[in-house]
């Protein structure tokens, strides 16, 4: 280890070439943390390859420079400046040998990926055949994995939802009438529980619970129009916002109902403050974590730090945890 201005450069002289990649979907601060990690790699004289497309990029051996000064001037804008891909062929057996012949003809010591829950579980899958050591930065709206509180995007995909909220709520009062907006979110409610609850919307129905239909349908059974009335749907919810809407029409058919898909628009946008300080935090911390030899782990944002959790337990049966999920119950009923 060696002192440079005040600057900690710890010295490891097995790490010099490091590939990184965005996969699966999209999210709003990626290169925010392709920032953090070239600059902290430049720092330590480590060179960075990209590799683009994800793992679909590394099975083509798809490989690009990434200047400083370029993803510096990106820093501001949403999606990945490496493209990002959901792969199929990764998940055989004949893909992920191809994708590591790929990074040792190109002289990789070490991988960071930024993804979500598929990404997590090909990295798990490849750590059984790779000696190369990997850490992953949990990038997706979804807020679905286990050892991060925020995953990269989540909170610029919350607040880009409650604008659009807001904007429902307006006509919605305007016309006496009941919204449907469904959110985005996999499996995981936590785009609609934020963005509804940020929005003070007056229902909210996600997947890790079952009892905010029954008191939708008391709630609907007592309404007369006399108001707007706003209800969220998480997307892997079980009833879904068209059934939802028919049950709706079914108990009080003089109701005057939309239904807003918010849809893909809440994974563009410039990322957050808070998304942009949680990408390169984490892009900087990925490089430091390989430099003291950890590997096969992600870097989570965790109790206000940036914890490091085995990638055999981040993909879990996502939870939403008893605070909020008290805090639904009292919007709900
Ligand atoms: O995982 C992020 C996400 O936006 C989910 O919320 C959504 O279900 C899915 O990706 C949509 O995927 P695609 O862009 O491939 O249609």
């Amino acid at each position: 280890m060696r002192r440079s201005k005040g600057r900690i450069i710890i010295m490891n002289k097995l790490i010099k070439h490091i590939g990184v990649f965005t996969s699966g979907g999209d999210s709003p601060g990626m290169n925010a943390a392709l920032f953090g990690i070239v600059k902290a790699a430049s720092i330590n004289g480590i060179k960075i390859s990209g590799i683009r497309r994800g793992f679909e990029g590394m099975i083509d051996g798809d490989f690009v420079e990434i200047h400083l000064g370029t993803i510096q001037e990106k820093v501001s804008q949403g999606g990945t400046i490496l493209k990002t891909a959901r792969s199929k062929r990764f998940r055989t057996i004949e893909g992920r040998k191809k994708a590591l012949k790929n990074l040792k003809d190109r002289g990789l010591d070490a991988l960071i990926a930024i993804g979500g829950d598929g990404t997590f579980q090909g990295l798990l899958a490849f750590a059984e055949i790779s000696d190369i050591p990997c850490l992953g930065i949990p990038g997706t709206i979804d807020n679905d994995l286990s050892g991060a509180d925020y995953t990269l995007g989540f909170d610029t995909a919350v607040n880009t939802a409650i604008e659009n909220i807001d904007k429902i709520k307006d006509t919605a009062e305007s016309h006496n009438r009941i919204f449907i907006v469904e959110v985005m979110g996999r499996d995981s409610g936590y785009i609609a529980i934020h963005s509804g609850i940020g929005a003070a919307v007056d229902a909210i129905l996600i997947p890790e619970c079952q009892a905010d239909f029954s008191a939708l349908i008391q709630k609907i059974s007592q309404y007369e129009g006399e108001d707007a009335f706003t209800v969220i749907v998480s997307e892997g919810d079980e009833i879904g916002s068209g059934q939802v809407a028919s049950e709706i029409k079914s108990i009080n058919p003089s109701v005057d109902l939309r239904i807003t898909i918010l849809g893909h628009l809440q994974r563009g946008g410039s990322p957050s403050a808070f998304d942009r300080m949680l990408g390169i935090r984490s892009g900087v911390a990925a490089i430091d974590e390989l430099l003291k030899g950890e590997k096969n782990k992600m870097v989570g944002y965790f109790n206000n730090q940036l914890l490091l959790t085995p990638f055999d337990q981040v993909v879990k049966q996502h939870v939403i945890n008893q605070e909020l999920e008290k805090l639904l119950n009292m919007i709900n009923n």
